[in-house]
């Protein structure tokens, strides 16, 4: 049983994805032991407690510094005793520290077909607003496994989703989520909870 926790800032529309997949057991063998938020007023701390998950919130704002925060943080995933640390819209950066102590175990959802769009600065709305800017016809998503640099690491999948002449950012980004991020992100989950993906070289590969 892979055991999971999940970091999340905001809506948690991906955890509630994850949730489902493992409720109607298209994800397998996986069970989520804790959810984490850096923002008390994320919905998606009220998602987990709606299904039973523990959750709970560690606010950059509740400590003096960021060194302690950071610090916090590695403990609460500690805490989880996860074998898998998903980042689900979580936006802040992860430590080298939380890094080196979960090698090859922590896996990001980002709304960009990557190399695209992501690096510093690229987050949330903000990348659907410079997909829709550069007037990029394909757009999508891609879960990757978290390396020291800024959305570098390997790549397990991705998705393409067209852009359409008269998409907002806003309608972007939920045609990104339903057809790529709450798709990809799931079966990310279910195919390294069934040993399903190695790292080859640096690169991820996933068998079928
Ligand atoms: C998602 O679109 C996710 O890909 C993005 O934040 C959103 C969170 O939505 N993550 C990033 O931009 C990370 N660079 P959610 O809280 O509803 O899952």
């Amino acid at each position: 049983m892979l055991k999971i926790c999940v970091l999340v800032s905001g809506g948690g529309t991906n955890l509630q994805a994850i949730i489902d997949r493992i409720a109607d057991n298209t994800i397998t063998n996986t069970e989520i032991c804790g959810v984490i938020s850096n923002n008390h007023g994320a919905y998606a701390l009220e998602r987990a407690k709606n299904s039973g998950i523990p959750a709970r919130c560690i606010s950059p704002k509740d400590y003096e510094s960021r060194d302690v925060f950071n610090a916090a943080l590695l403990d609460g995933i500690n805490e989880m005793k996860p074998d898998l640390v998903v980042l689900a819209g979580f936006l802040v950066s992860i430590t080298p520290d939380i890094i080196r102590q979960y090698n090859g175990r922590i896996i990001n959802i980002h709304p960009s077909l990557i190399p695209s769009f992501c690096g510093k600065g690229y987050y949330g709305l903000h990348v659907h607003e410079a997909v829709l800017a550069r007037g990029v016809k394909v757009t999508g998503a891609t879960v990757h496994f978290v390396d020291e640099g800024m959305d570098t690491g390997p790549i397990i999948m991705q998705k393409a989703v067209e852009v359409q002449s008269d998409d907002t950012p806003e309608i972007l980004q939920r045609r990104v989520m339903e057809q790529a991020e709450w798709i990809i992100l799931p079966a990310a989950i279910n195919n390294i909870a069934n040993g399903k993906v190695s790292i080859v070289d640096g690169k991820a590969v996933v068998v079928s």
